[in-house]
């Protein structure tokens, strides 16, 4: 094993890193090669960088004005060279801001600094690389993303193990949890992917249930078992009722016991209607991890992203940190929430409208971009089959029984004439 890997394996020895890294994090590193010695020379090199694989002229990194001239206002360093591995500092730094701003109890915890990532994808793909070994489970609620599978299954050969995300009574099926925990904790480590707001069901958890569930983790945490929890908090913030709670469920498992590491992937992507950008944060915290220990994850996690992409898009990033430094960035998101609102209270009036007698039975759903519907009769597949080339609508089907309908792109005016397409087409497969 490579003498860094090793040095940064005794950093983590003693701690739930020990047993949560797979094979691969183990021996992963960032080495001390171009990167490391271009970031030492551009703090102490005085006369001459010769270092990085980049051309200049005159102070600046060459490039065309046939491109060049598209982006007026931005100077070219902050368009054109390579971002550093772990992301450009400035945005880092104000990603945390931000962070801490959206989730006041985060206030004063000890977690890691966020690392951009090329967007949340990318950060799923390295936390699988540095955490899954053949056969490790992942748990995941039945309602989930499928790329989760492509990642943990079809890169990495590790086993999904899904449980019913909700409950008879339409709240989060906890005690679901809780079984696919115990039944799945022989080997002492698991996985967990939790997604708030969740895609596909555009459901976030309220105020009431974010103590019972961590209750669950703490629970299994006290009896020896280590767990990975990632929080995919892909659409942060896009949150449509009061009683929902306001904050990442990251803050309460940072602090929760020290057998629980907590992992943040969140990201401009939807948060800051950037889909193309690429960008994404990735957030380590655990109790009883110091600044030592989230150093060295740190590195580990660089390791990857150099041995993958090297590092993540500069341009995007100068354009988010103008964003995000911008006066009228918060007034901005506030009316685009606003708009996804009322597109959210419609579908709501039409499903109320719709009422009990229909084959389709909306799930809960309070934020994000997506509803679903659970087919009491006929076949999803189907349903979808039949409104795209009969009626020219794109609809999403989920297994035999679900539809995710993905309202946030589509317009307000036009709402009720496509939930009115897809209740007729229901009722001829019901
Ligand atoms: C739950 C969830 N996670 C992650 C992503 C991907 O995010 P990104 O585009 O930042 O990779 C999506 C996108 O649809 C998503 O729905």
């Amino acid at each position: 094993m490579n003498e860094l890997a090793k040095e940064l394996n005794t950093i983590l020895k003693g701690t739930v890193l020990e047993d949560l890294l797979s094979d691969m994090g183990r021996r992963f590193y960032f080495p001390k090669g171009i990167v490391a010695q271009s970031t030492e020379a551009a703090e102490h090199a005085h006369r001459f960088t010769a270092t990085i694989g980049m051309a200049k002229y005159k102070g600046k990194p060459m490039n065309l004005e046939s491109i060049r001239k598209f982006i007026p206002e931005l100077d070219p360093d902050e368009i054109f060279p390579y971002a550093p591995t772990s992301g450009s500092k400035n945005l880092r730094l104000l990603w945390k801001k931000q962070m801490i701003k959206k989730n006041p109890h985060l206030e004063g915890i000890e977690t890691s600094s966020p690392l951009v990532v090329a967007g949340i994808t990318a950060g799923i793909s390295i936390l699988a690389d540095l955490f899954t070994d053949p056969k490790d489970i992942i748990i995941i609620p039945d309602m989930f993303w499928g790329n989760y599978r492509l990642i943990f299954e079809g890169k990495k050969e590790g086993t999904v193990v899904t449980f019913p995300f909700f409950n008879e009574k339409n709240k989060l099926n906890l005690s679901a949890l809780e079984k696919a925990m115990t039944d799945n904790a022989g080997k002492g480590k698991l996985i967990l992917l939790l997604n708030f707001p969740n895609n596909p069901t555009g459901y976030a958890p309220l105020k009431d249930e974010v103590d019972p569930l961590a209750s669950v983790l703490e629970k299994a945490a006290q009896k020896g078992l280590k767990i990975l929890t990632i929080i995919d908090d892909s659409y942060y913030g896009l949150f449509y009722e009061e009683d929902i709670y306001p904050e990442s469920i990251f803050t309460r498992l940072s602090t929760l016991h020290p057998n629980i590491l907590a992992v943040k992937l969140d990201g401009a992507t939807k948060e800051d209607f950037v889909w193309g950008f690429r960008i994404g944060f990735l957030t380590y915290g655990g109790k009883g991890l110091t600044r030592d220990h989230f150093t060295a994850l740190e590195k580990k996690t660089m390791g990857l992203i150099r041995s993958s992409i090297s590092n993540c898009n500069q341009l995007g990033q100068s354009l988010l940190i103008r964003g995000l430094t911008s006066e009228t960035y918060e007034s901005e998101k506030k009316e685009n929430l606003r708009i996804l609102l009322a597109k959210y209270e419609k579908v709501k009036e039409i499903i109320k409208q719709a009422g009990e007698n229909t084959p389709l039975k909306a799930l809960p759903f309070n934020s994000g971009y997506f509803m679903c519907f659970y087919l009491e009769k006929g076949n999803a597949e189907k349903l979808r089959h039949y409104l795209l080339y009969e009626k020219g609508i794109g609809t999403i089907s989920i297994g035999e029984k679900y539809l995710r309908i993905a309202y946030a792109c589509v317009e307000l005016e036009q709402m009720e004439e496509l939930f009115n397409e897809i209740y007729k087409a229901a009722e001829i497969f019901a």
